[in-house]
């Protein structure tokens, strides 16, 4: 028979329980963990797992602002352990003997650490250890976007089944306050579609191109050497990096079980100047967004290039700065605008994670949770409508117009705007759409580039506008 644990006993799930031992198990669990944490008057000891640019930001901001963070919540943290890979590496910062320490695991296991903050990375180990500290029935803050959106059901479950917090801000949009408004703000409202701009390098990379006319190697370039890009710049420019965060968007919001293999992907490499001066003739500027919608029970997730009415608030987003945009059914539009990465914004996100865990903790409670995720449909992109913008190469003689026209006709595909550039060997023709379905769009782009007097099809992007 199982028995309530003696005060400071690591407490251990059972690997295997069946619902009736789990409700028991959680009451006498929340028990344990009052009691233990009311001794410390108000402590709450952290062990934080890597100390990089985040963990080592979060270090120095639970120091610098220990007294403020007192005043607001009653409680004093104080980080006991702290794991690293390199203990011989310069961190600037000055560590209590036995504080740092190279053995992950034992952090995690630690009778000294009630709260585990995980800023290493990457699936493992970081998976493992944070399912391990669930186990403890230790709360988990966490930054790691990658683990989240290839396995954030199992870790919520764990949560659940621990009857802790398991809080991740950081991992969506770094220092935006996202998830929290997603998952308590709007709590009730139904959710109609998030866009976002969640990644800073490219949104920097596109801004460059569009205010100083860079080519995108050139702006890469710069993005590169101003510290915005990675020398490898494939997860960011291709869309990866952006397409995590939208699964991770889209589980919060609408409690749908979404991976980031669900995620409908384009990045920006294919993006051109003469992308770039078109949209900005028709009044639209180029960004990568993620958009995150449901529509008659089923989910649609993508990233990619975007072009985005100057009017809209997204438009407006320059250089490395990120913004989210949500449209629910209530509440109508809702912007949140900010730094979506650096040590300093996201270790901010980090430490209020931390806060509110630590004071549920404390009050032997648990914040909002996310609840059950369910397998909602994925809607294939192809029967994703959107308006598109596209360019064809063309012979520069009568009746091309009409074949092109007809093409699009024949799919269903209604034109909203065309323009012609160039003249001779230069012309081509500039369309925007109305809404159509992918497979629609793609169906008539096979027909016009067999048209003899097509020399080729250019770019091919989405649109946003009123009512899209
Ligand atoms: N940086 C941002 O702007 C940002 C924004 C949003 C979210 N995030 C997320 O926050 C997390 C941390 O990012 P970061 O930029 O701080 O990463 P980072 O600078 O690379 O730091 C990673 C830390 O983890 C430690 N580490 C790695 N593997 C380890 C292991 N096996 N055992 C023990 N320690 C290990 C490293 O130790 P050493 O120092 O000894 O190498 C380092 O201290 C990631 O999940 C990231 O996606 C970051």
């Amino acid at each position: 028979m199982w028995s309530a644990p003696r005060l400071r006993e690591p407490v251990r799930v059972p690997a295997l329980v069946d619902g009736a031992v789990l409700l028991r198990f959680r009451f006498v669990v929340c028990a344990a963990i009052r009691e233990t944490v009311a001794m410390d008057d108000g402590v709450v000891r952290i062990g934080i797992l890597g100390c990089g640019n985040v963990g080592g930001a979060l270090v120095r901001l639970i120091d610098d602002n220990a007294d403020l963070i007192s005043r607001r919540s009653g409680l004093r943290l104080v980080v006991t352990k702290v794991a690293v890979r390199d203990l011989s590496r310069d961190r600037n910062l000055t560590f209590a003997p036995g504080v740092l320490t190279n053995d992950v695991a034992s952090v995690v296991q630690s009778d000294e650490v009630d709260l585990v903050v995980e800023l290493i990375g990457g699936i493992e180990p970081a998976r493992s250890l944070i399912l391990d500290a669930l186990k403890l029935a230790k709360p988990v803050v966490t930054g790691n976007k990658e683990l989240l959106a290839n396995g954030g059901a199992e870790i919520y479950e764990a949560a659940a089944i621990a009857g802790v917090d398991v809080l991740f801000e950081a991992s969506v949009a770094g220092g935006i306050p996202l998830m929290r408004p997603l998952r308590e703000s709007l709590a009730g409202e139904r959710i109609l579609r998030v866009m976002g701009i969640v990644n800073g390098t490219t949104n920097f990379i596109l801004t460059q191109m569009t205010e100083h006319g860079s080519s995108f190697a050139d702006a890469l370039a710069e993005a590169q050497n101003l510290g915005f890009a990675e020398r490898d710049p494939t997860a960011d420019v291709e869309g990866y990096d952006a397409a995590a965060k939208a699964a991770i968007i889209a589980s919060v919001a609408f409690g749908a079980r979404v991976v980031a293999g669900d995620v409908y992907r384009e990045g920006i490499s294919g993006v051109s100047a003469s992308d770039i001066a078109a949209a900005r003739e028709l009044g639209y500027v180029i960004k990568l967004l993620a958009v995150a919608e449901e529509r008659d029970g089923a989910v649609t997730v993508r990233v990619h290039p975007t072009m985005v009415p100057n009017a809209h608030p997204l438009a407006a987003v320059r250089g490395s700065f990120n913004a989210v945009f949500i449209e629910g059914e209530s509440v109508g539009d809702l912007m949140l605008y900010g730094r979506g990465a650096g040590g300093d914004p996201t270790a901010i996100a980090v430490l209020g994670d931390v806060i509110d865990a630590a004071t549920n903790l404390h009050r032997g409670s648990r914040g909002a949770t996310l609840g059950t995720l369910v397998h909602k449909p994925i809607r294939p992109i192809d029967e994703v409508q959107s308006q598109f913008y596209l360019t064809v190469d063309v012979e520069d003689r009568p009746g091309v117009l009409a074949a092109i026209a007809s093409a699009f006709g024949t799919h269903g595909v209604s034109i909203q705007s065309m323009h012609q550039q160039g003249e001779g060997d230069e012309a081509h023709l500039i369309f925007v759409t109305h809404l159509a379905p992918e497979a629609a769009l793609a169906a008539t782009i096979h027909e016009v580039r067999e048209l003899d007097t097509v020399k080729r099809i250019g770019s091919v992007l989405r649109v946003i506008g009123s009512g899209t």
